[in-house]
Parts: structure tokens; sequence; C-alpha cells
């Protein structure tokens, strides 16, 4: 299927395996991007500029199909070597990154200049606007049904996607709560140009979580859904476990 992601990713499919802390290694981005969609190494999940280096070079023995790496922009005392990863990036012949956390436009530049394309993570229309308007090439617009950290505004897809297809020019997958063909189609029709899923992708062999998570996700109902929240350290997540059934 050819879709305008597909064409600025150079994939097969218009699928993308967001970054995930802890999940996102070269096995599960190297699967990925083997079957014909985007994988993502998570890049703080490698503790120095060093050590993703070395992923990336793991992962490209894995596959010689593109891949991408997640950068997440979060507010830290003492923040990561994020000089550090984009050089590691580049210096590793990235052509993808996947933004999130907070405003890229800092980091624009650099990846920029080494012709990587950036789609940015975003939970609300202005901020999709706002990444279009700094010169992202796509956003990933998740809605509240995402798992991982689903923002402030709690607006499902349904009511989201809908309105960033009217506002946006550049290309945006869906994401939150999408696990399957039917959620590809659904997600195209509301006006994405393809999905991208994190929990769905916790459910597969070269995901390096205990089997028992896995065994949990598979064997959930639809009633399993879970919203968890930890304002005081401001978090949250939900996972929809009929996701990964
Ligand atoms: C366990 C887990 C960890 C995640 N960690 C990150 C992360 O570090 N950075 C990020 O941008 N998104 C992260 N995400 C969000 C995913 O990339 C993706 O946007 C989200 O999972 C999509 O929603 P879904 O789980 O309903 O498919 C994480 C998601 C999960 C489930």
């Amino acid at each position: 299927m050819k879709t305008k992601i597909t064409e600025l990713f150079g994939i097969e499919h218009p699928i993308i395996q967001g970054g995930m802390h802890f999940v996102g290694f070269a096995e599960l981005a190297a699967a990925v991007s083997e079957a014909g969609g985007l994988g993502i190494i998570t890049g703080l999940t490698q503790r120095t500029p060093e050590a993703l280096a070395n992923e990336i070079r793991r992962c490209r023995e894995m596959t010689n199909k593109p891949f991408g790496v997640n950068l997440t922009f979060l507010p830290a005392v003492t923040p990561p070597d994020y000089p550090g990863y984009i050089r590691a990036i580049v210096e590793g012949g990235i052509k993808v990154v996947e933004t999130a956390g907070n405003n890229p436009q800092k980091w624009l530049p650099s990846l920029k200049e080494a012709g990587i394309k950036v789609i940015h993570k975003c939970t609300s229309v202005r901020h999709s606007l706002k990444a279009e308007q700094i010169g992202c090439d796509a956003v990933s617009v998740d809605g509240f049904e995402c798992g991982g950290h689903p923002g402030e505004d709690d607006v499902p897809n349904f009511i989201l996607l809908p309105r960033a297809a009217e506002e946006l020019k550049i290309p945006f997958v869906a994401s939150g709560g999408m696990a399957d063909g039917r959620s590809l189609v659904a997600a195209l029709s509301l006006g994405a140009e393809g999905m991208n899923m994190g929990t769905r992708f916790m459910a597969t062999k070269e995901a390096p979580i205990h089997d028992n998570v896995k065994q949990a996700l598979v064997a959930a109902s639809a009633l399993d859904t879970r919203c968890a929240n930890a304002p005081s350290f401001g978090l949250s997540a939900s996972v929809s476990a009929s996701q990964a059934a």
C-alpha cells in the first residue's frame, strides 16, 4: 500500500512501531522494519550515546530496511546528553527520528541538515499545527487511548483525528488503540496516512518483556482496559487490553 507516509519514510506498509522505553530495542525495531513497517529504537533506553550507536549497529545487522530512533524530550534536572544522542543518530545513518515529549524545534536544524525526516508525537491539534509550523515532516497524533503519556487534553481519536485532518497540511499517522488491519482502515478513513502502534507490539516475541505480561495482554478482555494516572509524577498511561488480543 502507498500513502504519503510510506513514500516519506521509504517503507512498504504505513505502520510505525512507536518508541517504547525499555521495549524498543534493536530486535523489535528490526522485526517491524523487516516486515515492511517502520521499526523504532527508543533512544533514551540506551544509557549513553555510545550505547545508542551500538544499538543502531546491532539493528543494521538484523535488517537493511529503514528504521528510526525515538528521542523523547522530557523536563529533567539533569537532561540527557541530547547532542550526543543526535550525533549517534546522524553518524549511524538514521533517516527517521520520532520526537516526543516536548517541542523539538531546538534540535530540528541538526537533524534536518543530516537529511533526517522528523515525525513528532502530539496529543492535540494545536501541538500538531506547531510541529507543522516549525518544520516537522509528519506528526503522530496520539489520542487519549494511547499507551505511554497521553497528554493533558484527554481527547479520544474519533474526535482528534478528523480535527487533525481538517487542519494539517503535513501527513499524520493515527496512534492510540490501534491494533490490526481494521484499525488501519479506520485510521485512513479518518484522514490519517497510516498508524502508529505501541501496546500491540508488546505482545510480540521480539518485545523484551516477561511472558506473563504478554499472556495477560493476550488473555485480556475489553473490560480490562485500564487508565493509570500518577499525577504526582506527571505521568499517566492507558492500555487498551483488547489491542493485544
Ligand atoms: C510501555 C510503553 C512505553 C512507551 N514509551 C515511550 C517513550 O519512551 N517515548 C515515546 O515517545 N512514546 C512512548 N510510548 C508511546 C508509544 O510510542 C505509542 O505512541 C503508543 O503506545 C501508542 O498507543 P497504543 O499503545 O495504544 O498503541 C510508550 C508506550 C508504551 C506502551
